[in-house]
């Protein structure tokens, strides 16, 4: 263990609120870490920041038609306050639109430009030519090689799952204009990282305790071997390549964003009134730099920003990177852009912060995906939180208040249980600990609500209430011994539940107590204890249901929201649409079609004669309703048989975004030629 710690989060777009998949992966574990750490009165800090380029920002900005600037400032300060009320405890949450970023990230750029260390290479891109600008793979839609999906993006097919470049699109065509895209050469500069395989390869033997799930991902890419990356971008929206000639060229993101955690850093010390301190952290070998971060980002901390910081020289290097696998929500795959997901600022509109943060903090995502639930939610606060944390500690300071006039009562003559009950503290400390310093938050969780359960168990057991009246020295003993373990839960707990432990060790008049201080004989004899209040209220099913019906209510609306028409079909010449003969024509009668649940048997007469057609419309459409309607009709349409009939014909409807069908009438006499 080093001298110091610097804890990272990855910084979260700034292009949409925080939801509880972003704080199970990067934000209440670490804050768990650093919490524990500053208990520990070791010189840890923890920072943060919004992640403000890149085209996840741009496209929620063309969403709304504003620019960039308006949504990153909307969500900055959104998910800053958020994470404030949540207790992230954040030394300094940044920007990456800050002067001192710019200037830090241009500057790794130009030290690394003149050391030699890129390739500049020409690339084809799309190019967008009516925009006049090039095309970000997100910004190509066009039908999926693999299923046909009409909506894929070029760099992912969000209804198959399939990865896709733009060139693997069928009819690939840009979201700016809707124009087919060209490919344009365009000169980019590259990372080599296949440069750094060795030294990536020595850095990470020397690496100890890292999760497997991380090791996993980095060797399988090692060993498929490292290419080179582009770290510059044509477009607006970033930090400008701070080179002559580069016009229309910005840093890529995921080259800037990293170093976001550096120029962070930077701001924190200068409001520290010491710019200088954030050397310690970072260039000092005696620093621990700790990366946490969701799975989908490992790649870029365990093998791009390690390359940045190696060639520019003179950095620490991540010590561990922690990444946990996915939140999943009501056993569905968390999807913002299909509503389904828990928004944290709404969350807080409802509940304690520490409910969430215990509660997530037993089902992290570790090891694999895991699942929250508002039932699982629910049965945690009551189940732990209430009926065991919360009851014990209650039972404990209001008996004490009671009849001891809120003094810690003298203990005598230990017997077995009680010197067990004690034991307890120390011995689950220690195991705490070491969970802690392995990155296993879970467990610590789990741990330290064993020595509630314990103490809960030697209360319901001892039975003080009966012990007040048949043995006053035993009872003393017993309410001795579970508040020495009340003030030993009051501090084991504070990284998880901080508000409540503040609180709780508010009524035990013990402030300023430190991990140190977790121990048999924290409470002196007569040390004096407060009433105190219930910290854990139990959770009615009304609340829970009323949150479940909220998200399935959200995602049913975003389902509405994002019903869009069709895209444009194949381009045809006049020739191919004037081999249509198409007629105004007017219902005579339709009847239903028994053994059908769609078809309908129409008449329909078109001036020149009367036609049977057969129409797929019973689903929508009452036959009582269709007498006299006027259509259109498909004339020359070669005649083949439906349930045994032959349809002579094809009535044209209008199928909106929706699914409902509805009929294209003229107002003209029948037989017209529609043209
Ligand atoms: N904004 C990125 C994401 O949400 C994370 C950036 S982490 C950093 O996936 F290291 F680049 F800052
Ligand atoms: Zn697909």
């Amino acid at each position: 263990m080093g001298k110091r710690t610097l804890v990272t989060s990855a910084l979260p777009y700034a292009n949409g609120p925080i939801h509880l998949g972003h704080l199970a992966g990067a934000y209440l574990p670490a804050d768990f870490y650093v919490r524990y750490k500053r208990m520990r009165s070791e010189d840890v800090i923890f920072i943060c920041g919004s992640d403000e380029h890149g085209v996840p920002i741009t496209i929620a900005a063309d969403k709304e038609g504003i620019n960039p600037q308006e949504i990153v400032d909307r969500f900055h300060e959104l998910n800053k306050k958020t994470f404030e009320e949540f207790g992230i405890s954040f030394d300094y949450f940044g920007r990456t639109s800050s002067p001192e970023h710019h200037k830090t990230s241009q500057d790794f750029f130009k030290v690394l430009n003149d050391k030699g260390v890129f390739k500049k290479k020409a690339e084809t891109q799309l190019y967008d030519v009516k925009a006049g600008m090039f095309l970000p793979d997100r910004y190509v839609k066009g039908t999926c090689p693999h299923c046909s999906y009409a909506e894929a993006f070029g760099d992912q097919c969000e209804k198959c799952g399939t990865s896709l470049s733009p060139s693997d699109l069928i009819e690939p065509r840009s979201m700016v204009t809707g124009e087919k895209p060209i490919y344009r050469e365009t000169e980019q500069w590259f990372l080599p990282l296949g440069d750094f395989q060795e030294k990536l390869q020595t850095w990470l033997d020397t690496t100890e305790n890292w999760k497997p799930n991380v090791v996993g991902q980095v060797k399988s890419w090692l060993t498929l071997g490292l290419g080179d990356r582009a770290v510059t971008r044509d477009l607006t929206w970033g930090v400008p390549v701070p080179l002559e000639n580069t016009e229309g060229k910005v840093l890529y993101v995921w080259f800037d964003a990293p170093i976001g955690y550096i120029s962070a850093t930077k701001e924190w010390a200068q409001l520290k009134g010491d710019p200088d301190l954030w050397q310690k952290y970072w260039r000092d070998e005696e620093s621990d730099l700790i990366h946490f971060i969701g799975k989908d980002n490992i790649v870029f901390h365990c093998i791009m920003f390690p390359v940045v910081l190696m060639s520019y020289g003179g950095y620490v290097l991540p010590k561990n990177v922690p990444a946990n696998e996915f939140l999943n929500l009501e056993g569905h795959k968390l999807s913002t852009s299909r509503g389904w997901a828990v928004w944290l600022h709404e969350y807080l509109e409802e509940f304690e912060p520490d409910l969430l943060r215990y509660v997530l903090g037993t089902g992290l995502p570790e090891t694999k995906d895991a699942d929250f639930s508002w039932k699982y939610f629910q049965d945690h606060v009551n189940g732990e939180l209430a009926d065991i944390l919360g009851n014990f500690v209650y039972r404990t300071i209001s008996f004490t208040h009671r009849y001891y006039d809120g003094k810690v009562p003298a203990a005598s003559d230990f017997t077995d249980q009680d010197r067990k009950v004690l034991g307890e503290i120390t011995r689950l400390k220690n195991e705490v600990e070491s969970c802690y310093e392995k990155f296993l938050f879970r467990e610590a969780i789990q741990k330290s609500m064993s020595l509630a359960r314990a103490g809960n168990k030697y209360f319901t057991e001892m039975e003080p209430w009966h012990l007040r009246k048949s043995d006053v020295s035993r009872c003393g003993t017993v309410l001795n011994t579970c508040c020495q373990i009340t003030a030993a839960l009051s501090i084991l707990f504070d990284p998880i539940t901080p508000d409540a432990c503040k609180k709780l060790r508010s009524y035990l008049h013990i402030e300023k107590a430190g991990w140190q201080d977790i121990n048999e004989q924290t409470l002196a004899p007569g040390h004096s204890v407060e009433k105190g209040e219930i910290l854990f209220v139990k959770l009615d099913d009304e609340v829970i249901e009323a949150q479940r019906n909220k998200l399935e209510e959200q995602s049913r609306q975003q389902e509405e929201v994002t019903q869009q028409p069709d895209p444009i079909k194949n381009t045809i010449t006049f020739e191919d649409f004037n081999k249509l003969d198409l007629r105004v024509g007017e219902i005579l009668s339709a009847e239903p079609i028994p053994k059908s649940d769609k078809l309908i048997k129409v008449t329909v007469d078109i001036g020149v004669e009367k036609r049977t057609i057969m129409a797929g419309i019973a689903k929508h459409i009452n036959p009582k309703e269709l007498s006299g309607k006027k259509v259109t009709v498909v004339a020359n349409l070669k005649p083949r048989k439906m349930m045994g009939i032959p349809s002579e014909g094809m009535i044209l409807m209008a199928e909106t975004p929706d699914g409902q069908l509805k009929f294209l009438s003229a107002d003209a006499v029948n037989g017209s030629v529609i043209t």
